[in-house]
């Protein structure tokens, strides 16, 4: 029963236990010495609240929107491939869950099943991440499907102009792709050719400009990692900038996302909205991302975590928990709506724990997972 799970440690460890090794390192780990996956974490350790007291708290709002979407909590479903090797569902399982909790679901152009088969399982908003893997022919078929299947956005994701190394997968020889072949068969997977990661290594702003017009679409960029970037995005008249750093699993020795947010925010300046994500674990990682600015966060390895613990189901136990956290947090920190929140309630200071992808759950080193 996954109203057992009290708390995202009982999710995480029931997802390590029905996942193969394989697929365990495939979504717990990211690239090389996994320098940027930590540093997501330890930027979020490194922020602290400052609490205001005697405020009545006692009715909490969690609810924001989002592209004018409505959002329960501001936690978006992230992009995330091959999510056939956490539950047999895949991605439509993802979406069940979106649509049965009340947030919106970015879907991967590389799981399983078809991108029409993970539009028709769910009658809610959502939008298509597409990897540019293709020629201008191709392009042009997949945005005509995306369009047909009722996609209400399209995000393009910028920070894999290569797959990068990652580690845990090359040494164990494990990889979604042989998986997805063993069970699946070809044609119904979105991108022909594609493998996770993607390779958009000759995609410039040029080809983005022609995607965008042609697509028509709420445009989404995803992974910008400067102000720099930002500034160019917005310039392009892209509707979402996208803080990513793909959770640490492209370019290693990156920054943490949260020591990127305050640049990008003034950057912006309003012009688009923005998302977070890399790390986001717990309501008050939420709460610290939108008082700095962010209008949502994502979540790529708690939403897989919640998908291999126990499919649909799974994902919106680990979402309850998470809104949970978020309600706890915004209480102590005595703002009753996402939009009191703001800097003045974030403080910098030094981290207490050695951050890794598991430090939010205190009594599960990374060496002791069950
Ligand atoms: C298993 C896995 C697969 C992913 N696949 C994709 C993908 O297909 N497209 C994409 O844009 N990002 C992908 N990502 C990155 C996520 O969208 C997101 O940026 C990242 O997971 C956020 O960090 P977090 O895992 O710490 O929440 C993937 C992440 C994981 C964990």
């Amino acid at each position: 029963m996954t109203q057992d799970f009290v708390t995202n440690q009982e999710v995480i460890q029931a997802a390590h236990r029905n996942m193969d090794a394989g697929a365990w390192d495939y979504l717990s780990g990211g690239s090389e010495s996994e320098t940027t996956l930590r540093r997501n974490r330890l930027a979020f350790d490194r922020l602290a609240f400052r609490p205001r007291i005697l405020v009545d708290v006692s009715d909490i709002d969690t609810t924001s929107t989002f592209l004018g979407h409505a959002m329960r909590i501001p936690v978006i479903l992230a992009p995330v491939g091959s999510q056939q090797v956490f539950t047999p569902e895949g991605g439509a399982a993802a979406t069940k869950a979106a649509a049965e909790f009340g947030v919106l679901d970015v879907v991967s152009s590389v799981t399983e099943p078809s991108l029409e088969d993970i539009a028709a399982a769910a009658d809610n908003p959502k939008i298509f991440q597409l990897y540019l893997t293709g020629d201008w022919v191709w392009t042009e078929e997949m945005i005509a499907r995306i369009k047909a299947a009722g996609y209400e956005g399209l995000c393009i994701t910028v920070d894999t102009a290569r797959p990068s190394r990652r580690d845990r997968t090359i040494l164990s020889r494990w990889s979604p792709r042989a998986n997805f072949q063993a069970t699946t068969t070809r044609t119904s997977y979105q991108v022909s050719g594609g493998r996770t990661g993607g390779n958009a290594s000759t995609v410039t702003w040029e080809m983005i400009d022609r995607i965008k017009d042609l697509a028509g679409l709420p445009f989404m960029l995803k992974g910008i990692a400067t102000p720099e970037d930002a500034k160019l995005a917005v310039e392009h008249g892209v509707d979402v900038v996208w803080v990513s750093n793909h959770g640490g699993r492209q370019l290693d020795h990156g920054l943490g996302t949260m020591e990127m947010l305050e640049e990008i925010v003034d950057a912006v300046a309003g012009r688009a909205e923005i998302v977070l994500d890399g790390g986001i674990q717990r309501g008050s990682d939420v709460l610290k991302a939108i008082a700095l600015g962010a209008n949502a966060t994502a979540t790529g390895k708690l939403q897989s975590w919640g998908l291999g613990a126990a499919g649909t189901q799974g994902l919106v136990r680990a979402l309850e928990i998470l809104e949970d956290e978020l309600i706890v947090a915004m209480s102590l920190l005595g703002v009753t709506t996402l939009g009191d929140a703001s800097p003045s309630y974030i403080t910098k200071t030094d981290a207490v724990t050695q951050a890794h992808e598991m430090s939010s759950w205190i009594n599960m080193p990374e060496s002791r997972i069950l």
